[in-house]
C-alpha cells in the first residue's frame, strides 16, 4: 500500500466521513456535514481518486483506507490546531469576512501561524501521495496556501483550486492582515475556480491591486522562482448536485410513503414550510423565523393551517458566534411556539439533528414551500436538492438573492432577506401563487439542475485545468 501513488487527488479540510467513537469505544464513520462533501463525493467515486482530509477529531490520524471506491487519507490535527486553524482562522476570521462580514471577524496572530502550519501539512501529504504529473484539486477557504506550497515541492503537478464560499469584494479582502500571503497561496494553482463570475473578478482585481499584476480576461501571468512566467486562470464554475441519484431517491416508494407519513405526523396542514441548513449565521434562519412570526401576528398565516419545519444541522459548536446563534434561534422558536402553538401542534418543528439522505428527501417531498434565505451563501445545494426531488413539478422555492444558486434558479421566488417586508411578501407570494405558475417555474428549474449537475461541473473544471476528458484519473501503482 505504501508505494501506491495517486494520479488524481482531492485535498479538502474534511474527509467525506467523520470518525465517531460510540459509548463502547467502537469507531464508526459518519457522513460529514456540508455541501462540499455532498458535491465532491460522487465525483471522487466516479474518478476513483484519493481524498486527503481531516477525520473531524483532534489527535493522531487513522491509517489510510478505502471507502466506497475512494481512497481516504486522513490528516492529523492537534487540539490546539483545531482551535486555532479550524475554529479560529478558518471559521472566525475567514468565514465571516468572506460572507460579507455578516458577523464580526476576528484576527489573531496565533491563529495565522496554525493556519500556515496545517496548510503545510496538507501540502506535504499531497506531495507525497501524488504520482508524477498527477492532478491535485485543492478545496475551499481552509486550504488557500496549499496550491503555492504544493507547487514549490512538486512543480510537475497540475493544481486546481476551488472556493466553495463567496470571495469577498476588494475592500473587504483588504482588511485581512495576511492578504498578500493568501493571494500568493492561491496563485500557486493553474486554475482557481469560484462559484460566481463576480468572485473571479474580485480575485483578478486583487492581483492587480495588491501584487501589481496585469490580469487579462480570465488569466493573470505570474513570475515565480519555478518558471519565467506562468499563466493562472480564474473563472466561475457554479457547483451542483448529483441530480440523477437525487431523483432516483425521490422516486423510491419508501421515500414517497415517508413523505406522506411526515405530512400526517404534522397534522395534515394545508401548507408546510421547510428550512434545511447547517446552524450557521449566514443562513438567515433567524430572519426567516422572524418573518414567519410576523406573518402569524399579522394574521396572514395561521396554525395549524400552516406549519414550519426547520432542520438545523449542528455545526462548529465551539465557535462563539455559533453558540450565540443557537441560543437566539432556540429562543425565537420557543417564543413562536409559546404564542402560536397548540397542545400537540407546535407552529415550528425545530430539529437540531442530522438526517440521512432518504429522510431529508422525504422532507423535501413533503414541503410545499422550501425557504432558502441565506444572507450570503456560496451556492446552497439545499435549493438544488429540493428542486431535484420535486418529480411532479409542484412546490415553491423561496430563494435569497444572496445565494449563489440565485444566479441559476431564476424561476425561484427570489427575495432580499435583509428586507423584512420583502421577505414576508416573498412567503405570501410563494404561498398564494397559482398551481400553473408554480409548475411552470419548477419545471424550468428542474430542467436546469438536470443539465447542470455535479458531474458536468467537475468535467468543466477539470477540462479547464487541462485534463483531457478521457484521461484515466484512476489510481495507479508505481
Ligand atoms: P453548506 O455547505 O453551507 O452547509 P449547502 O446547502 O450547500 O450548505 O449544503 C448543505 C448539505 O448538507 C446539503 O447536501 C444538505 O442536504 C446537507 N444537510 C443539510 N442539513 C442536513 C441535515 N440536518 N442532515 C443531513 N444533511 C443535511
Ligand atoms: C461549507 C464549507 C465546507 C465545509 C462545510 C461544513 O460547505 O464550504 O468547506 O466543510 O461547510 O463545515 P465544517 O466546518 O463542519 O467542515
Amino acid at each position: 500500500m505504501s508505494n501506491q501513488k495517486a494520479s488524481f487527488l482531492v485535498v479538502a479540510n474534511r474527509l467525506p466521513v467523520d470518525s465517531v467513537t460510540d459509548a463502547d469505544g467502537n469507531r464508526h464513520w459518519r457522513r460529514s456535514p456540508g455541501g462540499l462533501v455532498t458535491a465532491l463525493h460522487p465525483v471522487l467515486q466516479a474518478e476513483k481518486g484519493t481524498w486527503v482530509g481531516w477525520a473531524g477529531n483532534a489527535g493522531p490520524a487513522p491509517e489510510a483506507f478505502d471507502l466506497e471506491g475512494v481512497r481516504l487519507h486522513p490528516v492529523s490535527i492537534s487540539q490546539a490546531e483545531v482551535q486555532r486553524y479550524y475554529e479560529g482562522f478558518s471559521n472566525a476570521s475567514l468565514w465571516p469576512l468572506y460572507h460579507d462580514a455578516v458577523e464580526t471577524r476576528t484576527f489573531r496572530r496565533s491563529w495565522w501561524a496554525a493556519y500556515e502550519e496545517v496548510n503545510q501539512r496538507f501540502a506535504t501529504i499531497a506531495a507525497e501521495e501524488a504520482a508524477q504529473n498527477a492532478v491535485v484539486w485543492v478545496q475551499d477557504y481552509q486550504l488557500q496556501l496549499v496550491p503555492a506550497m504544493l507547487r514549490q515541492m512538486r512543480p510537475d503537478l497540475r493544481i486546481g483550486f476551488f472556493l466553495h464560499i463567496p470571495f469577498p469584494p476588494v475592500e473587504l479582502f483588504m482588511q485581512m492582515p495576511q492578504r498578500v500571503q493568501i493571494l500568493k497561496g492561491l496563485l500557486g494553482a493553474d486554475l482557481v475556480g469560484f462559484q460566481r463570475p463576480f468572485a473571479a473578478q474580485n480575485f483578478l482585481r486583487l492581483t492587480k491591486h495588491l501584487l501589481g499584476l496585469q490580469p487579462r480576461g480570465h488569466y493573470v501571468a505570474v513570475d515565480d522562482d519555478l518558471a519565467d512566467e506562468r499563466l493562472v486562470r480564474a473563472e466561475s464554475f457554479p457547483i451542483s448536485i448529483d441530480t440523477a441519484t437525487n431523483e432516483s431517491i425521490a422516486a423510491e416508494p419508501e421515500v414517497i410513503k415517508r413523505a406522506e407519513e411526515i405530512r400526517n405526523e404534522l397534522g395534515d396542514p394545508r401548507t408546510i414550510i421547510l428550512g434545511v441548513d447547517r446552524l450557521d449565521y449566514t443562513k438567515g434562519i433567524e430572519l426567516r423565523l422572524k418573518a414567519f412570526r410576523e406573518l402569524l401576528e399579522d394574521g396572514e398565516l395561521s396554525v395549524p393551517d400552516t406549519v414550519m419545519v426547520q432542520v438545523a444541522t449542528p455545526s462548529r459548536e465551539r465557535v462563539e458566534h455559533y453558540m450565540k446563534l443557537r441560543n437566539k434561534v432556540e429562543l425565537e422558536v420557543g417564543r413562536i411556539n409559546g404564542d402560536f402553538g397548540q397542545v400537540g401542534g407546535p407552529a415550528v418543528h425545530y430539529l437540531h439533528q442530522s438526517y440521512d439522505r432518504r429522510e431529508l428527501t422525504a422532507l423535501y417531498r413533503a414541503a410545499d414551500i422550501m425557504a432558502v434565505t441565506p444572507m450570503r451563501d456560496g451556492m446552497n445545494l439545499v435549493a438544488k436538492e429540493y428542486v431535484s426531488s420535486r418529480l411532479d413539478n409542484t412546490g415553491a422555492l423561496l430563494l435569497s438573492e444572496f445565494a449563489g444558486a440565485a444566479g441559476e434558479l431564476h424561476q425561484a421566488y427570489q427575495v432580499n432577506p435583509h428586507d423584512m417586508a420583502a421577505l414576508k411578501q416573498g412567503f405570501l407570494e410563494a404561498m398564494h401563487a397559482s398551481d400553473t405558475d408554480k409548475i411552470k417555474r419548477m419545471r424550468a428549474m428542474r430542467r436546469h439542475v438536470r443539465k447542470h449537475d455535479v458531474q458536468r461541473w467537475a468535467r468543466r473544471f477539470l477540462s479547464a485545468l487541462g485534463v483531457p476528458e478521457q484521461q484515466a484519473l484512476s489510481r495507479q501503482c508505481l
